[in-house]
């Protein structure tokens, strides 16, 4: 430690312990994979680590790793993302001792820990802890909170000087330590190289027979670097899921955070109880969010846009004064300003609207990239398809983009009438200026400024009606009222 001055800002990298199961969740799935506010709950933890200022994070993985690190590398942003496998969980000192296995070689700044089981955990607490932790100069900080009742935490035992002395675990411990209302959260910031060598001396002499973390306060102690226990005001934040009716309390009281900074910053929530808004959403002030609302992920809605209810929005970029009318599902696409969705409206990635688009019911579109003031206002798929300006879609229009083994491409024009129940058998391309006549099927390039018609021409057989119902003995009145026979 001696090359630190205290000037000099050490660097700052992180290890999330997130190997374990989670048995009292009951779930073949990892404890950390359950979702909290529309994500896995590891991802939070990644998060609030990365705002913290962490450089470098290592997730220590063992249980469904695979999928455990998908969630974590979504969630790293500008953080160079680390994965460990622990394949022997003894214990969480033995997964901090693999997670410092996997910082960059050499590295002698500061080691945040975390716990992967901790969504409420937000960056600006850790950066407060981290500015505390610094400005001690301590080898090792801790942070802990005082409770009524321990319950099955870590007991923060003090010297008589009130400096900690160590953690000790309800299980190993004593009647009167027992009695200590002073919890460990199990979030610590160490030295790298002090953190090695603790960790290299861990033994596993306790009820659990584990490596256990916690161990390294007393090993500070006795090595007179003095650790310290930075007391949190509010225990809330370090609450850990351990069971579904936490996970669900959480979500509860996450949601509610959520609602009331957007409502206090401007936004209108019809109904805040049935309002599932990411925390990573940017909501616009006269936003009007009406109910049975989820906006998942990180989407962005612009001023004065209104969305009825009944929606599912994830990633999107809404711009201002739009209009979801009942009913919208729309994933990782951009709807441009004054543009009029739904009902009943189906965005998948990729569709770009320009502005000033209408979108209508039952309406898919996917990758489709749609020009300012077009409208699909009626029953249409539009897949794999660039659209001018100024376009009609009729109702009914396909693009017919899938031949069964690749997508193709549909383009049309500027100011183009497309006519109801037109099929676009891609790969196409349509001129601008273009009126398809209502029933069409498309099958080659049509020029700039044609009509374009793929009719047969009508044909009509007078009272074959009549001929063909008298084939199948019927008079005409099958259709109709004919009383029914009665079956008694
Ligand atoms: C731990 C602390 C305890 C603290 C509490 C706060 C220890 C010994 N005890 O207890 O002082 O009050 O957290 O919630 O650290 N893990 C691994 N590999 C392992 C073991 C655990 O990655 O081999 C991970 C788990 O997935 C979990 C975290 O470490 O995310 C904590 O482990 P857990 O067994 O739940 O510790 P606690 O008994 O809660
Ligand atoms: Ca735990």
């Amino acid at each position: 430690m001696a090359g630190h001055s205290r000037m000099e800002p050490r660097g700052l990298a992180a290890i999330v312990l997130a190997a374990g199961l989670g048995t009292r969740m009951r779930s073949r799935r990892a404890k950390v994979l359950h979702e909290i506010g529309g994500g896995a709950m590891v991802a939070r933890t990644i998060r609030a680590l990365a705002d913290a200022g962490a450089a470098q994070i290592v997730a220590v993985l063992g249980y469904q790793a695979r999928e455990v690190e998908a969630a974590v590398r979504a969630a790293a942003r500008n953080a160079a993302m680390a994965v460990a496998i622990q394949d022997d969980q003894r214990g969480t000192g033995a997964a901090a001792r693999v997670g410092m296995g996997a910082l960059a070689p050499g590295y002698d700044g500061d080691v945040l820990i975390a716990y992967g089981d901790m969504p409420m955990l937000t960056g600006t607490t850790l950066r407060e802890f981290l500015r505390a932790h610094r400005e001690s100069d301590a080898a090792l900080s801790f942070i802990s909170v005082v409770l009524r009742d321990g319950g099955a935490y870590g007991r923060v035992i003090r010297d008589p000087n009130g400096d900690p002395l160590a953690i000790v675990e309800a299980r190993d411990a004593s009647a009167t330590e027992l009695g200590v209302g002073e919890i460990n959260t199990g979030i610590y910031i160490a030295r790298a190289d002090f953190l090695r060598h603790a960790l290299a001396g861990l033994e596993p002499r306790n009820a659990q027979h584990e490596f256990y973390l916690t161990d390294i306060v007393a090993a500070a102690h006795s090595r007179g670097l003095q650790p310290r226990a930075w007391q949190a005001p509010d225990g809330a934040e370090f609450a850990g899921v351990n069971t579904r009716e936490e996970l669900a309390s959480m979500e509860t009281i996450l949601r509610d955070q959520v609602n009331r900074r957007l409502m206090a910053a401007g936004v209108t929530i019809v109904d805040p109880a049935s309002a599932y808004i990411s925390d990573q959403a940017e909501i616009a002030a006269d936003v009007i969010i009406g109910p049975n609302v989820q906006i998942l992920g990180r989407c962005r809605i612009g001023a004065e846009t209104r969305i009825e209810g009944t929606a599912w929005l994830k990633d999107v970029e809404i711009g201002e004064r739009c209009h979801l009318k009942l009913g919208v599902r729309a994933e990782e696409c951009r709807i441009g300003a004054d543009s009029e969705i739904g009902p009943f409206a189906n965005l998948r990635a990729g569709t770009e609207l320009e502005g000033h688009n209408r979108i209508g019911n039952f309406v898919e579109t996917k990758k489709a990239k749609i020009g300012r003031g077009t409208k699909a206002s009626h029953l249409s798929y539009l897949g794999d398809t660039t659209i001018g300006r100024d376009t009609n879609v009729g109702c009914g229009v396909i693009t017919v983009n899938y031949d069964g083994y690749e997508k193709h491409h549909t383009q049309i024009g500027d100011r183009c009438m497309i006519g109801c129940d037109t099929q676009l058998i891609a790969p196409i391309k349509v001129g601008s200026d273009v009126y398809v006549a209502a029933g069409a099927t498309i099958v080659r390039e049509v020029a700039d400024g044609a009509l374009v018609m793929s009719h047969h021409p009508q044909r009509e057989k007078p009272g074959w009606t009549a001929t063909w119902r008298k084939r199948h003995g019927d008079d005409g009145t099958k259709h109709h009222d004919a009383p029914k026979p009665t079956s008694k």
